[in-house]
């Protein structure tokens, strides 16, 4: 059966209210900022139940059930999840989408979008009478007839030409500047043209929809590329260049998915006959790049440059892609020689050659897992030790399936653990936190490891109050602190920042089914004793100990590397600026 996109899943949580949810198959009374009932789950006789709005969860001491809306339908009505999903909607009064099916669209904005299309014509012309565009295009080896595929246009060098498309007086103005198209004069009179001298690149919707542009400079603007500002319309982090035309290559489901960087990859690599590259939008790949792709192919290859930079730049996507890859999806990775990208290198080799190359790409395993090694010396007992520690948070973000059995096996034969010792290992480090949560009434309450209570603190904060998102910072200092649990912290910071509208039952049901989810859906439920007023100055506290902690992890280790070898120019600078901080 098709998957049900997580977008709706995003979108019907907010839809529904969970109390009213609850409220009608058990008896609910108010308690403060939660609701009360008896267990539907046990014959308790004094009520341990609890309907939380604010989280849009429930949890129930007396049977140790807690979730979503979804998770309390699956439990009480004893429903499958897709069944569940569906319960919910019938009463938002949605229809369930499927994979593959027509997208729900929340926004129908026609203004902009006639806007958006009136562009698209009017650079495609000047395109057409603009030789110096021409011969640059022409230059780069860009033929005629895959300018037209891709619409490709030109912005011409003037502060107001398309400006002038779009008069005031009949309302038109608005769009255009909603669109991005447009920015408005600071002195208040009137507006000019975000696009000037740069050759155009349509960025499309899945449905064809143009909602974006990007630009290609023809002189030597700083700004190499400019994109068009995130609009209700355009989200770089949610669409991608070239999917569009992708999909338009074949009737049939596409058998995978190439992921570039850019627009010139994309173009090119189409030209040679490789129509299945799409490009990020001068952005990092994220979670809902992932889910976009995945509609599309059961099989994601990520394209990176092979230096230092594009070796981290994939390790970022195979962090997002983890949670995604379960039933038949694949994700690989390749990675490229120096000093080329997909464009100079379909040139250069052709494309039965990059075709080759592409089927070459490493499994996500093997670049997971070698990436991993990489960090420990396995030739020693306690190089495979830390081995187990450093693949926990990773692992714990796979969903339960051969894909995950497999990696596990794969450490258990590299560490040379048993398979039980191995999955001890693997939940050893999530067990304080796990362990203090999983029952508040618990007497044999066991001890969080050291450092891990300020990490546990901030997530159930954040839990409790999504919005302290927004005030975190240093977290790229806070990142580099080796501590379990931090991952989640961090993913949650960027979670609730992006979706500053959601509950934790939002973020929880994009775990369904991970360990991740369930150390989630555990520390949600921990009792928070912290009254409203102090939960900021609470979670400021917990991130600052951290970061302090890192700085001096930090500050140690470039003591200790001194000790061995003098230190490079940067390290030197890094140690001073860091011996400086308070
Ligand atoms: P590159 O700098 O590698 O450019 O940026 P490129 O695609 O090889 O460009 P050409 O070949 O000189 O035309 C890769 C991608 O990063 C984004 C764009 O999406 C670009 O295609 N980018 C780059 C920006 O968004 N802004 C910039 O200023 C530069
Ligand atoms: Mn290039």
């Amino acid at each position: 059966m098709s998957r049900i996109p997580d977008a709706f899943i995003q979108d019907l949580l907010t839809r529904i209210d969970i109390v009213e949810v609850v409220g009608s198959r058990v008896e609910l009374k108010r308690a403060g900022r939660e609701y009360k009932g008896l267990s539907p789950f046990t014959n308790e006789k004094s009520p341990s139940f609890f309907v939380n709005p604010a989280k849009q969860m429930f949890f129930d001491f007396s049977s140790g059930k807690n979730g979503t809306a979804i998770t309390f339908l699956m439990e009480n009505d004893r429903l499958s999840f897709v069944e569940a999903v569906e319960e919910l909607a019938k009463r938002a009064g949605v229809d369930v989408p499927r994979e593959g099916g027509n997208e729900v669209s929340r926004l129908v904005l026609d203004g902009p979008l006639d806007a958006l299309a009136v562009a698209e014509k009017f650079y495609r012309g000047q395109l057409r009478t603009h030789q110096p565009a021409i011969d640059y295009l022409k230059k780069r080896g860009l033929d005629g007839e895959t300018a037209k595929l891709f619409n490709v246009g030109y912005a011409p060098e003037s502060w107001d030409a398309l400006t002038r498309l779009f008069p005031e007086a009949d309302g038109q103005r608005k769009h255009a500047m909603d669109a991005g198209l447009l920015i408005e004069r600071d002195s208040g009179g009137g507006a000019y043209d975000r696009f000037r001298n740069r050759v155009m690149f349509p960025i499309r919707d899945t449905r064809g929809r143009t909602i974006g542009f990007g630009g290609r400079t023809l002189a030597n603007d700083p700004a190499k590329y400019l994109n068009s500002p995130e609009t209700p319309l355009f989200h770089k982090g949610r669409n991608l260049f070239g999917l569009f035309e992708a999909k338009q290559s074949t009737k049939s489901e596409l058998t995978s998915l190439l992921v570039v960087e850019g627009y010139m990859d994309v173009v090119m690599l189409a030209q040679h006959g490789i129509r299945n590259a799409v490009a990020t939008l001068g952005t990092a790949t994220t979670r809902e790049h992932l889910t976009l792709l995945f509609k599309s192919t059961q099989r994601v290859v990520f394209c990176f440059d092979g230096d230092r930079a594009g070796r981290s730049a994939a390790w970022r996507a195979l962090e997002q892609a983890l949670p995604e890859v379960f039933d038949n999806r694949e994700c690989r990775f390749m990675f490229l020689p120096d000093g080329h990208d997909p464009d100079s290198l379909v040139q250069e080799i052709g494309a039965d050659a990059f075709r080759v190359l592409i089927e070459q790409a490493q499994p996500l395993s093997d670049f997971l897992l070698g990436e991993l090694q990489k960090q420990v010396n396995i030739a020693t007992l306690d190089g495979r030790a830390r081995l187990p520690g450093l693949a926990r948070p990773h692992v714990e973000k796979l969903r339960d399936g051969p894909l995950r059995a497999l990696i596990v096996d794969e450490l258990a034969r590299l560490t040379r653990l048993g398979r039980g010792d191995l999955e001890a290992a693997l939940a050893a480090r999530a067990k304080p936190e796990a362990a203090a949560s999983s029952a508040p009434n618990d007497n044999a309450r066991r001890v969080e490891s050291p450092g891990a209570k300020p990490v546990r603190i901030a997530l159930q904060l954040l839990l409790e109050e999504p919005a302290l998102a927004s005030k975190a910072e240093h977290l790229g200092q806070i990142e580099m602190l080796a501590q379990p649990g931090l991952d989640i912290l961090i993913d949650t910071i960027e979670f609730f920042r992006e979706n500053p509208e959601a509950h934790a039952a939002q973020w929880l049901e994009l775990h369904r089914g991970t360990a991740r989810g369930a150390a989630l859906t555990r520390i949600s439920a921990m009792p928070l004793t912290i009254a409203d007023a102090s939960l900021e100055a609470e979670f400021l506290d917990c991130l600052t100990h951290l970061r302090k902690r890192a700085i001096r992890e930090r500050q140690q280790a470039l003591l200790d590397t001194a000790r061995e070898r003098s230190l490079e120019p940067a390290e030197q600078a890094e140690l001073m600026a860091l011996m400086q901080r308070p």
